[in-house]
């Protein structure tokens, strides 16, 4: 029997929070990919709202009883990561042109480093352009509404982190919708 090996690709990034824009990207991905890896950076320098450990909880729930996309986490060269994956792709998403300057020159720099692994883009929905992982936070902080922007886990888990102090005034006003 001929049996086709799995093509496998990595999608890297610090998903603090993961957002609706990624999850697009990774939907498209799995229509070009059998399986994919979302690898999280452990960067130690970065202060993130959720750490390391809680990205991997929030991604797996979002990804429940899907095979074929698994969870990771990664340090030191994101090439290396992926060789050691088992993964010759690197899938980075793109919402805008001012994306592609920063993706450009990772791309180039991860090429040099190996260049046996590609990078492609892949350009999410018009209506995710301007969502981001930093704004995601800063306007749900705010007190403004983040839902149709992030999977409802990230919703709930955002809400647990600001405690019950912040979340019994707005559960008592209802959150602006963004637009
Ligand atoms: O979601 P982000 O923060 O845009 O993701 C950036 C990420 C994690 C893809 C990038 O910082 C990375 O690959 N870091 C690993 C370190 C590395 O390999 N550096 C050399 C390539 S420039």
């Amino acid at each position: 029997m001929n049996r086709k090996a799995k093509s496998l690709a990595v999608f890297p990034g610090s998903f603090d929070p993961i957002t609706n824009g990624h999850i697009d990207i990774v939907a498209r991905a799995l229509s070009v990919f059998d399986e994919l890896v979302i690898a999280i950076l452990n960067n130690a320098d970065k202060r993130p709202l959720f750490s390391v450990e809680e990205r991997v909880e929030i991604i797996r729930e979002a990804y429940r009883g899907n095979p074929r996309v698994r969870v990771d986490t990664f340090s030191g060269l994101l090439v290396d990561y992926a060789m050691k994956a088992g993964a010759s792709v690197i899938v980075r998403g793109l919402r805008a042109i001012s994306d592609f300057e920063f993706e450009f020159q990772l791309a180039l720099m991860n090429r040099r480093l190996n260049p046996g692994i590609e990078t492609i883009f892949i350009m999410a929905a018009e209506g995710y352009s301007y969502v981001s992982s930093r704004l995601v936070k800063e306007v749900f902080q705010l007190g403004g509404s983040v839902r149709e922007l992030v999977p409802p886990v990230v919703e709930r888990r955002l809400g647990e982190k600001q405690g019950p102090a912040s979340i019994a005034p707005q559960s008592r006003r209802r959150r602006r919708r963004v637009r």
